[in-house]
């Protein structure tokens, strides 16, 4: 990692002992180990947000119909790649959509194949087009017992849906209730809590074995649960899981640039049009593809932790799935913009994270 600073602020920092201010940083090119495209028109707006600065990213199932077999999973490949920008390399790495009905033939054309990597775990009814997700987790067993011995990594939406338990409790219910026991009765099996949003996900991701880590998003990095609620509802901040107190954002943020592998960076940007958004039940997801790297960057710097986000962004995941590092670089440079009121998508618009606000990171 190449990090430049500035003379000036440096000196001025080092006499107040406070860290230097750094201008510029060039850091391997980062993974989305985490990503939702959607399909569709969707795509021409999703596919060059996400290609501008990450080399790879794991594509969520989530459509309708779900993603729950190789050769859907390879088309829809297909038309991300139909929506890349001339010249603009990008490898999406396929995530099938675990259903009651998966088959152990199918685990295995997982293996098989380069562009799928992973089985993604939607409880039914947890998020955005789950109806079709596991209604039983224990019925699927012998399913991750294929995937253990396929050495096909698990990814899990790790919330119960349960309708008794609290909505900020259902990450660590799912902990309790079904992780601990998957983890236990799979030993060798890989495991991502994807999207992890609590102090007691981090403890266990922390003390579990290197086979089970975790992804963090920027916008649970940046946010607790008052953005979203306190003086007054804000529908472009609603994601699942929820957004938590303080104490558990806190705890994200030590993780994520504490320099342990088993974190590291997906983003799950999710957009939804702006009227599925602004409604009387409005969809979850946040819109961070438009600029994810440079909203981490800005979550490690208030952290002072700027020297921790290449292993964070562009090493852990790679070392995790066991593919390459990327070769390339990107470069972020300190440079105030505003983030555009929305963007294009599809035949309507989306609202990114933080419309209308200023970044003071930018992509070169
Ligand atoms: O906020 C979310 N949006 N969480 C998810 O788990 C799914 C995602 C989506 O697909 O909209
Ligand atoms: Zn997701």
């Amino acid at each position: 990692m190449v990090v430049r600073k500035s003379v000036y602020n440096e000196q001025v920092f080092n006499h107040c002992n406070i860290a230097p201010m750094i201008n510029e940083l060039t850091i391997t090119r980062p993974d989305d180990w985490h990503l939702h495209l959607r399909e569709g028109d969707a795509l021409r707006d999703t596919t060059p947000h996400a290609a501008r600065q990450f080399g790879r990213a794991i594509i969520m199932p989530n459509l309708r119909p779900p993603v729950t077999t190789v050769e859907l999973a390879l088309d829809y490949r297909k038309a991300i790649l139909d929506t890349l920008p001339a010249g603009q390399p990008f490898n999406p790495l396929m995530a099938l959509y675990l259903t009651n009905s998966t088959t152990a033939d199918e685990v295995r054309r997982v293996a098989e194949n380069e562009q799928t990597i992973a089985f993604k775990l939607y409880p039914a009814g947890a998020t955005t087009n789950s109806d079709s997700g596991v209604t039983d987790i224990q019925k699927i067993y012998p399913i991750f017992a294929e995937m253990e011995k396929h050495e096909v990594p698990l990814l899990v939406h790790g919330e119960v849906t349960d309708g008794t338990v609290d909505i900020f409790d259902r990450e660590k219910a799912f902990i309790d209730r079904h992780l601990i026991a998957i983890t236990r009765a799979f030993p060798a099996l890989r495991v991502v809590l994807e999207h992890a949003t609590t102090a007691e996900a981090i403890q266990f991701v922390s003390d579990a074995p290197e086979t089970i880590a975790a992804t963090i998003t920027a916008h649970h990095l940046l946010f607790n649960r008052n953005s979203l609620l306190a003086g007054g509802i804000r529908p472009h901040y609603y994601c699942l899981p929820i957004l938590k107190r303080e104490k558990h954002r806190e705890a994200l943020v030590k993780a994520a640039t504490s320099g342990n592998p088993k974190f590291f960076l997906g983003t799950d940007s999710a957009p939804h049009a702006v009227g599925a958004k602004e409604s009387d039940c409005g969809c979850a997801g946040c819109y961070t593809a438009y600029a994810a790297i440079e909203l981490y960057a800005t979550a490690f710097e208030s952290a002072n932790a700027l020297n921790r986000l290449e292993g964070f962004a562009s090493h852990h995941g790679a070392d995790f799935y066991r593919l390459p590092r990327n070769n390339e670089t990107i470069t972020l440079k300190k440079s105030t913009w505003k983030i555009p009121p929305n963007y294009s998508f599809a035949d309507g618009k989306v609202i990114p994270l933080m419309a209308g606000e200023e970044l003071t990171w930018k992509l070169c």
